[in-house]
């Protein structure tokens, strides 16, 4: 992160803001806003600062820049159009260690103004780190259009009720009670503009909480889909956002977890192959001991937890223990790799068929029906199967696949990080060799693999070895 970003309470504090034009007029603008107490210095104001100074908003010094003008100032802000002034000031403000911002391309100055969703007493600043101000304007669009104007009324109505809440419930039952208001009738009343009503509901509902009460916990079972954190469902994403604590696998990406809630606590408990962190054991009865604590556990997996998830297991115990919990689907590897990698799983004239399997080795030896593997038009998707990859090409071809059947291997599916190699049965063990693959990567079989040569979209890297089919 390039610049940190903060909320400054400048209320009647003095601003200086060095320009008299549009620029600085903006600038002037917002800093009056936030109740900045701003002089203005220029030889000559445009005629909107003109009308600000003649209206009592603006005080203005009808000069040039002299350093002296930055005594007793909180901030500066130079909006001249000449960049060596603008120098200047940002050079005098930083030796007085003065915020300073500069409203050119230089990168002069200490501070730069987002573009802000003014919802006060909600306040959303937008910055692009000075990349891209275009970027943050469009951004500020979006959020505007996705943020009812009612936040504001609603943020002043939680801080007219927060403190009786905060003396009537503890912590973690004051954060579901509020989660509660926020995402319930309390909430819609305010959009709808019944601010009155909402008053009178949400003043029931603090009566009406039952602070002794045990709170039980839930769990949420969330599938995180293979790696894109765009490919997250909108329930995945709300969950995440209101959990007390995330138990997670090695599979989910670090985009998907920067997406947690900032005070949840976050649990490790990842598996590599061969090298359990928790046994699964373990983490059934942790899911039960956190839930029995009131708490909102989040177990996250990659891609979808009923496909080589072992969600199904987890499940089981707490319906067993009466712990409620609820399941969310995630795009599974095979989905998300054949799509990222252009490779479509069936298709009218190739594959009417598609089969999952896992492709683990057990004592050296895979233990699948190959019979049903080796059908004619069909995709076969092998999760976990990198390691024996030599063993399954071998088995496909003994039992009768063509040894010329193209396959794909798909490392870090999704991922800016993608890899997709085609090959051929014969040829795909000695690819991964020969590319250093590892994991998690997902094999694809069958004839839909030639597809991906005019339907190959995504970049995200690629190699297509000599000879490929
Ligand atoms: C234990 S399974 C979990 C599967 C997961 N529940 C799902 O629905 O995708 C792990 C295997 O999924 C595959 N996999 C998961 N994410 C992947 C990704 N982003 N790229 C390639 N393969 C992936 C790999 O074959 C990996 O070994």
């Amino acid at each position: 992160m390039r610049y940190l970003p903060l909320f400054l309470d400048i209320r009647d504090k003095p601003c200086l803001v060095v320009g008299g034009g549009e620029v600085a007029a903006r600038k002037a603008n917002l800093l009056l806003e936030a109740g900045g107490a701003v002089t203005m210095v220029a030889p000559a104001l445009s005629p909107t600062l003109s009308r600000m100074v003649a209206d009592g908003l603006l005080t203005h010094l009808e000069t040039t820049f002299e350093a002296g003008q930055l005594d007793a100032m909180h901030l500066a802000v130079a909006a001249t159009d000449d960049p060596a002034v603008n120098r200047e000031v940002a050079a005098e403000a930083s030796a007085r260690r003065l915020l300073v911002n500069v409203a050119d391309r230089s990168g002069e100055g200490n501070f730069i103004v987002p573009s802000v969703i003014d919802r006060s007493p909600v306040t959303i600043a937008v910055s692009s780190g000075g990349a891209s101000p275009v970027l943050a304007r469009l951004l500020r669009a979006r959020l505007e259009s996705l943020i009812p104007s009612a936040y504001g009324q609603l943020a002043l109505l939680i801080e007219k009720f927060r403190g009786r809440v905060a003396r009537r419930l503890p912590p973690a039952a004051r954060r579901r009670f509020w989660d509660r208001v926020l995402q319930g009738n309390v909430a819609e009343m305010v959009f709808a503009g019944n601010v009155a009503e909402a008053d009178r509901a949400l003043e029931a509902a603090i009566d009406a909480v039952d602070p002794s009460a045990r709170q039980t916990g839930e769990v949420y079972l969330v599938g995180a889909g293979p790696g894109d954190p765009d490919l997250l469902t909108f329930r995945a994403l709300r969950l995440l956002q209101q959990a007390d604590v995330v138990l997670y696998d090695r599979l989910v990406s670090e985009p998907i977890l920067n997406m947690v809630r900032k005070g949840a606590d976050r649990i490790y408990v990842g598996k590599e192959k061969a090298h359990h962190a928790v046994p699964q054991q373990r983490i059934n009865s942790l899911l039960q001991e956190l839930a029995r604590e009131g708490k909102r556990v989040l177990r996250l997996k990659g891609g979808d937890p009923f496909i080589f998830g072992r969600g199904g297991e987890e499940i089981e115990g707490l319906m067993a223990a009466g712990i409620p919990f609820q399941v969310v689907p995630g795009i599974t590897a095979a989905s998300g790799c054949a799509a990222y990698a252009g490779i479509p799983l069936t298709h009218r004239d190739h594959s009417q068929s598609c089969v999952f399997v896992t492709g683990h080795l057990k004592s050296g030896a895979m233990d699948l029906n190959w019979a049903q593997l080796c059908q004619p038009n069909q995709t076969v998707v092998v999760y976990m199967g990198l390691t024996g990859v030599e063993v399954l090409c071998r088995e496909l071809v003994a039992h009768g696949l063509p040894a010329d059947l193209p396959a794909a291997l798909v490392e870090k599916g999704t991922t800016a990080e993608q890899r997709v190699i085609t090959a051929t049965l014969a040829t795909l063990p000695d690819e991964v060799k020969r590319h250093d693959v590892g994991a998690p990567t997902l094999i694809i079989i069958g004839h839909v693999v030639r597809l991906r040569r005019e339907l190959d979209w995504y970049r995200g890297g690629t190699v297509e070895p000599a000879g490929a089919s």
